[in-house]
C-alpha cells in the first residue's frame, strides 16, 4: 500500500514535576520549550509543554504531561526511548554533557552501524542521540549546547515488544513501514520518504512486564505520526478499520493539529496527526513560541482556576526569546493564523476545571 504517513510528528512522555521537566528538557537535551499549554482531555489542569528544535519542525517535537500526581509503570508495550540526531563526532561532547548534569547514561553503544549514547530523565524516561551526517534541520542553540552538537530533531523512535510478530504486521500493513533489517533484538522499520524522523525500532523483550496504559509519571504515553491533511486522517481511520483495528478513536481537534488514536497491537498507543494552518505559530510569534501559559480558546473562560492549579514553574533562560540563535528564521506570516473551518467532524472536550481537584 501507499503510505498516508510522512514520519513522526511528536512523542508524548509523562515526566514527574514540571520544573524539573523543563529544567531537563531545556539544559540537558538542549531543547527549545515551544509551546506551554495543558491536557486537553479530562477535567484535571495538567501542563502540556511542547519542546523542539530552532523552528519547531514536525519531527523534532516532544511533548510532555508532567504527572506528578501519579506514577506510572514503565515497561513493554511503551516506547521507550526517544532518539535525537546529532551531528557526526559529537558523541563524546554529549558524554561528557549529561556527566556534567549528572545524567544517567549509558556510555557510548552501536546498532546498525551507528553510534548512539543513551541518558536517563530524573522521571526515568530514557533519551538517545544518534550520530547522523545528513540532518539539515535548524538546532536550538544553548549556552552548553552550540551548534556543531546539537540535536537537529529526531532521529526515531524504540518501541518495547514482548513479541514483534503483531506489531510489525501492524507497521506495514496498517502504517506503510518497511523493514530495514534486524540487530540483535531490535528490529527497524521505516517509512519511505526523504525528510528524518521516519525510523521505528522494535526493541524485543520477550519477558518484560507490560507497562501502564493511562498518563502516569516515568512513562511513554504515545508516538505520533504526520498525515498531510484531514483527508488523510479519515483515510487512516478506514485503514485501519479495514484491517479489523476498530478501536481507532474519533478524530480531535488538538487546536494545533488534528488527532487520531489506535492502541496498536503491541500495547503501544498510536496517533496520527494533521497539522493545522499556521501550526504551533498560530497563537504565537516564532521569536515569542513557549514564553507563556497558552489555552485553547475552549478553555480560556476558565484560564484562572486551571492556573491556580498548576505547578508554577520558570521558564528557564535558554527558552526565552533570543537574536540569532535560528538559522533559518520563519517568516512571520505564518504566525497567529486562523484555522479554516475543518471539512470534517471534529472532537472537543469542554472540561470543567473545579477548583479542588489537585487535592485528590
Ligand atoms: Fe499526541
Amino acid at each position: 500500500m501507499k503510505s498516508l504517513i510522512q514520519g513522526i510528528h511528536h512523542i508524548t512522555l509523562c515526566p514527574g514535576g514540571a520544573q524539573q521537566d523543563l529544567d531537563f528538557f531545556t539544559k540537558v537535551l538542549g531543547q527549545r520549550l515551544v509551546k506551554q499549554t495543558v491536557l486537553m482531555d479530562g477535567n484535571i489542569p495538567i501542563y502540556h509543554f511542547y519542546y523542539g528544535n530552532a523552528d519547531a519542525d514536525v519531527g523534532s517535537i516532544a511533548t510532555c504531561f508532567p504527572y506528578s500526581r501519579k506514577p506510572g509503570r514503565a515497561g513493554s508495550g511503551q516506547l521507550s526511548c526517544t532518539s535525537y540526531t546529532v551531528p557526526a563526532g559529537s558523541i563524546s561532547f554529549w558524554k561528557e554533557h549529561f556527566d556534567r548534569h549528572a545524567a544517567d547514561n549509558s556510555g557510548v553503544q552501536e546498532r546498525f552501524g551507528t553510534k548512539y549514547l543513551r541518558a536517563r530523565h530524573p522521571a526515568g524516561l530514557l533519551f538517545e542521540v544518534i550520530e547522523e551526517r545528513t540532518d539539515m534541520r535548524s538546532p536550538w542553540t544553548t549556552t552548553q549546547v552550540s551548534r556543531d552538537v546539537a540535536t537537529r530533531g529526531f532521529f526515531g523512535a524504540v518501541l518495547s515488544v514482548r513479541d514483534p510478530g503483531e506489531q510489525e504486521s501492524f507497521f506495514i500493513d496498517a502504517l506503510g513501514f518497511h523493514k530495514v533489517g534486524v540487530d540483535g533484538p531490535y528490529h527497524r522499520f521505516e517509512v519511505p520518504g526523504s525528510g528524518p524522523g521516519r525510523i521505528v525500532d522494535l526493541y524485543v523483550e520477550p519477558e518484560r512486564t507490560p507497562g501502564s496504559w493511562g498518563f502516569g509519571a516515568g512513562t511513554a504515553h504515545h508516538i505520533a505520526f504526520n498525515v498531510e491533511t484531514d483527508d488523510a486522517l479519515v483515510k487512516q481511520k478506514a485503514v485501519y478499520e479495514e484491517l479489523g483495528y476498530t478501536d481507532a478513536s474519533e478524530i480531535k481537534d488538538r487546536f494545533y493539529f488534528h488527532s487520531m488514536y489506535v492502541r496498536s497491537p503491541g500495547g503501544i498507543l498510536v496517533e496520527c496527526t494533521a497539522n493545522v494552518p499556521g501550526g504551533f505559530y498560530r497563537d504565537e510569534t516564532p521569536e515569542a513560541l513557549g514564553t507563556s501559559l497558552l489555552l485553547p480558546p475552549w478553555f480560556e473562560d476558565q484560564r484562572t482556576a486551571i492556573v491556580s492549579q498548576l505547578e508554577p514553574i520558570t521558564v528557564p533562560e535558554e527558552n526565552r526569546p533570543k537574536s540569532g540563535a535560528t538559522a533559518a528564521p520563519r517568516a512571520p506570516v505564518a504566525a497567529q493564523t486562523p484555522a479554516p473551518d475543518s471539512a470534517i467532524p471534529l472532537s472537543r472536550y469542554k472540561a470543567t476545571f473545579g477548583a479542588d481537584k489537585q487535592a485528590t
